[in-house]
């Protein structure tokens, strides 16, 4: 366990402070291109943060500011409050010494910047006089982006183990009129709703216990409107926060009295106080921020650049479509029915197929979810000919292969239960309680961690081409334990996600190019941790298109498109979904990465044309999905109408998507619809897709792009889940 301290010296190179309690007053700044975050040193050393915002050219201007003694020394605005001197807040640092005390002042030590590629990091070192506790902040900048990471390192520079019991990634004081918190809670099949409200002076906290799926209840994100009350989408400050890490976290939100609002961010420290020996340095989950002046749309494009640049694995590339074989089967198939599947993938176009869960266990066999898991051997009675038979029938059609796993559980019925009962998640001497009919296994184990990643690697051993890995996840942790922790529990939540991605890593050093989809039960680990590993997400388990529009926009707020599995299934789907129009759900699910999730042999002819030819034509524009910038055009919690549009980064295409998603009667009349992102003076070739006949009378003409922003783009959409796809090519 001790293999996650990195035992790094704070031997940094620092610009010495001269003396403690004696810094020289000065500014910090840490810029991007738009962006500036100025955190003050004041005489006594402590830390205060003064701006994050629109860039300051002159932020040593502050040094003009006269100050109260009494307003810092760490009370007010600190950079990173420690339990301890004046400070009585929410602290982002709270240790527990050997003797019991609870105090830490932190103190300036100096300061550095490297610059590495398009990154600038700035590393600001302060300690404790007393405790010889010294923490790093490190900031990384992203000029182009205007993105911010921040993380800290905190080094037990004494002898005696000291015991963390706060210890965030970030704290961020900022200071507006108002502060309107968006953020995104949910649950299985309704994944990532959105919600906001207006801050007051409690404590606002978004938190997860759940441990694995530590997304589907709260999403560690959210966006923060400044001196306004009112979500908008283009105008007014807008900072946006989301944290790199797949187990419990806590986000909070506390105004002080001078109505500045701290935001503190980290993992949670829900029993976790985690122990740090002399020497040892705890290195926390990265939390990523950017501000934008022109609304939630200009932070959502920073977030999404930045993410497919610098931490979606493979970001920026274009993943392929697919049949996946879940709705469409279930349990229920041999390999005839898998490789009619796979034929009908072909002809319809698709790129890929991927065979769900369902194809492993032999004492035990799969056949439903009460059994097999953990037993990751090919059921010879589905699958006689195994999964290389499989794959190269695929590959004979063009088709890639996929194959599901869920590695870090287990069925009580199992082989892999009655072997290894110690690698089980459990409290001694109480019941281990099922869901789903399973147990989590214990990553914090070392050994669980090699056997996890020996499935992984053995699964990619059963056929030589295997290109895509679906990595499931279905249960959150209850009644948590660690027979491997013994006495130190309070390890357990935080190695838990750090043998994740041990694993993870493993993986990757081993598959750099396997396309992996996080998935956990849908959207339960949609988060920019996991996205380091993963190339991207099952959105959620509910594939129903109205549900959708809910969840893709709600998830766009802070992910970029290229992550979002997004499949059409049949109606009503597997959740008693609407029934809503085949082209509806197409164009819904061609927002994201397209797939089908489906038995297509129930497609009627009609329905397999619209099919082919919704698939063909999101090949041509999919690259604006994959690269482009968003730009939300209509709200679905506005009115009657949902729109969206992609605009690849030159500004010649665009792909504008428009929906009806409540019942407007015919003498309303039609929604104006104002696109944005366009060149104003490129003239656009406008042609609606998958039709015959186009509801926009503009279709196939051409516009220029000011005309198209702040003029009408008009289709008509009457009734109830009718929607409309547009390509725009510049002439
Ligand atoms: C979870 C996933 C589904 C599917 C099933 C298989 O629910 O989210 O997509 O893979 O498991 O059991």
């Amino acid at each position: 366990m001790k293999r996650f301290l990195i035992l790094l010296s704070l031997a940094l190179v620092l610009v010495p402070a001269p003396a403690m309690n004696k810094a020289r007053r000065q500014v910090i700044s840490i810029e991007t291109e738009k962006t500036s975050l100025v955190i003050l040193v004041h005489p006594d050393g402590s830390l205060e943060t003064l701006h994050y915002g629109g860039i300051l050219a002159t932020p040593e201007q502050f040094l003009q500011r006269k100050v109260n003694t009494e307003d810092y020394n760490g009370s007010r605005g600190a950079t990173y409050p420690a339990t301890g001197g004046r400070f009585i807040g929410e602290p982002a640092l709270h240790v527990k010494y050997a003797d019991g005390t609870h105090n830490t002042e932190l103190c300036y030590t100096g300061h550095e910047v490297t610059r590495r590629d398009d990154c600038v990091t700035t590393t600001i070192g302060l300690k404790d006089p007393v405790t010889a506790l010294e923490v790093k902040l490190v900031y990384d900048a992203y000029p182009k982006e205007d993105v911010i990471v921040a993380h800290t390192e905190i080094l037990n520079g004494g002898e005696k183990p000291v015991e963390l019991l706060n210890y965030a990634s970030s704290s961020l004081y900022i200071d507006a009129d108002d502060y309107l918190l968006t953020h995104f809670y949910g649950a299985w099949a309704t994944d990532m709703q959105m919600e906001s409200e207006v801050l007051g002076h409690d404590l606002k906290v978004i938190e997860s216990r759940r441990g694995t799926q530590a997304t589907q209840g709260n999403n560690p994100s959210f966006l923060l409107s400044l001196d306004t009350k009112e979500f908008s989408e283009t105008r007014g400050e807008v900072i946006a926060g989301a944290l790199a890490w797949s187990g419990n976290f806590r986000i909070s939100f506390e105004k002080d009295d001078a109505h500045r609002l701290n935001i503190l961010s980290g993992i949670s420290p829900f029993a976790s106080a985690y122990p740090l020996k002399g020497g040892e340095t705890f290195v926390t989950p990265e939390m990523i921020y950017t501000w934008s002046g022109e609304g939630a749309g200009g932070a959502s494009r920073n977030l999404h650049r930045w993410g497919r640049k610098y931490s979606v694995y493979g970001g920026g590339q274009i993943n392929p479509t697919l049949l996946n074989s879940w709705e469409g089967a279930y349990f229920s198939f041999n390999t005839k029915t898998l490789l009619r599947m796979m034929d009908d993938a072909a002809g319809m176009g698709l790129e890929m197929f991927v065979l769900d869960d369902g194809w492993f266990g032999n004492d035990y066999p799969r056949n439903n979810d009460n059994a097999g898991l953990g037993d990751w051997e090919v059921n010879t009675s589905k699958l006689p000919q195994g999964i290389d038979y499989l794959a190269r029938h695929a590959h004979d059609k063009g088709l890639k292969f996929g194959i599901w796993i869920e590695p870090e559980m287990v069925n009580p019925r199992s082989n892999l239960a009655h072997e290894h009962p110690d690698w089980v998640v459990q409290s001694p001497g109480r019941e281990i309680y099922q869901a789903r009919n399973q147990w989590v296994l214990d990553l914090s184990n070392p050994a669980v961690e090699d056997f996890v990643f020996g499935i992984f690697d053995r699964t990619m051993q059963l056929a030589p081409n295997i290109d895509y890995i679906k990595w499931d996840c279905n249960r959150v942790i209850q009644s948590f334990g660690s027979p491997y922790l013994g006495a130190e529990q309070d390890r357990f939540y935080v190695e838990y996600t750090q043998g994740l991605y041990n694993v993870m890593r493993r993986i990757r050093a081993k598959y750099p190019s396997v396309i992996i989809q996080c998935c956990s039960s849908g959207g339960g680990r949609v988060d920019y941790g996991s996205l380091r590993y993963c190339n991207e997400v099952w959105t959620s388990d509910n594939t129903d298109a109205l549900s959708r529009v809910f969840i893709q926009y709600a998830t766009s707020m802070i992910y970029p498109a290229c992550i979002m599995g997004s499949h059409v299934s049949a109606v009503p789907n597997h959740q008693n979904g609407n029934v809503t129009p085949l082209k509806f759900r197409f164009d819904i699910a061609t927002a994201g990465r397209l797939g089908l999730e489906l038995q297509p042999k129930n497609l009627s002819s009609a329905e397999r044309a619209l099919v082919d030819r919704c698939v063909a034509s999101y090949k041509k524009y999919r690259d604006l999905v994959f690269t482009g910038d968003l730009y939300r055009i209509a709200s679905p919690f506005d009115g009657s109408y949902y729109g969206l549009m992609y605009v690849s980064p030159d500004k010649k295409r665009a792909v504008v998507y428009t929906y009806s998603i409540r019942f407007e009667p015919r003498t309303i009349g039609g929604k104006v619809f104002r696109l944005q992102g366009l060149d104003p003076s490129l003239t656009y070739k406008v042609v609606e897709q998958n039709v015959d006949r186009s509801c926009w009378w503009g279709n196939r003409k051409s516009f220029r792009g000011d005309f198209l922003m702040n003029g009408g783009f008009d289709p008509t959409l009457y009734g109830l889940y009718q929607s409309a796809v547009f390509v725009l090519e510049a002439e």
